[in-house]
């Protein structure tokens, strides 16, 4: 297929795009830093703390291939936001240590990275434009490992009988992740099109949530004997059906 024309309206949209996960990918850096240093203060297990340290760099990477391609399509995208600050711990209150930590790993890799995963896989399935398809290919290979690291973590500490509070926190983690954001009515990119740039439409952001939740989240959750119920009942009364 031979690229489509775009408009200025369009480029600024798919350099919106890459700005904001560019800044994500700052986030997650700052994030992984912190991480590592608290899986090896808590005594985490090896390979754990060896992916942790391993995503630092990945993440780093990750936001200038993302600043490159925002660059690419737009003059504002060549100015990455420099306002990023390391995200504070992700938790409910009143946990111990370890605990508010395995949260934080199962919030940020089970959780929010096998969704990056999903989503990164789904668009390289449409994706042909060619720097943006190598950038999302690279990005895949690592996001894969980010979200190993949190299954790794998880089973080791159900392993010690830690983390059955997780089932009552899903809903906190949903809530935290923003995941409602994904729910948003925005059609901007439903322009197929777009695609050939690897754009998602809403309708197509939307399914791979409820792929990913429903086929990767809740049953890795499920065989490390965290309950999903109260998870589902959240998703549930916001009418989010994560289907068959
Ligand atoms: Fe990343
Ligand atoms: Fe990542």
């Amino acid at each position: 297929m031979t690229a489509p024309e775009l408009s200025e309206r369009e480029r600024a949209l798919i350099a919106e795009t890459w700005s904001f996960r560019g800044h994500a990918e700052r986030s997650a850096t700052l994030r992984f830093q912190r991480l590592a240093r608290e899986l090896r203060e808590c005594g985490a297990s090896p390979i754990v703390i060896e992916l942790a340290e391993a995503a630092i760099e990945d993440e780093r990477r990750h936001a200038l291939l993302c600043d490159s391609v925002a660059g690419a399509y737009s003059e504002a995208g060549r100015e990455p936001s420099c306002d990023v600050r390391t995200p504070s711990p992700l938790g409910p209150s009143g946990l111990e240590h370890a605990d508010r930590l395995l949260f934080e790993v199962v919030a940020f890799c089970c959780f929010t990275e096998t969704l990056n995963t999903a989503m990164l896989i789904e668009t390289l399935k449409h994706t042909e434009e060619r720097e943006i398809r190598q950038t999302l290919q690279e990005i895949l290979r690592d996001e894969v490992q980010h979200s190993r690291l949190g299954w790794a973590h998880l089973a080791d500490a159900r392993a010690r009988g830690r983390g059955a509070f997780l089932g009552q926190s899903l809903p906190f983690m949903f809530e935290t992740s923003d995941v409602e954001a994904i729910f948003v009515e925005d059609s901007r990119r439903d322009d197929p099109r777009l695609a050939f740039y690897g754009e998602l439409s809403r309708a197509q952001r939307v399914g791979i949530f409820c792929a990913a939740v429903r086929d990767v989240v809740f049953p890795g959750l499920e065989a490390q004997g965290v309950a999903t119920e109260v998870g589902r009942a959240w998703l549930q009364e916001r009418g989010i059906e994560l289907g068959a």
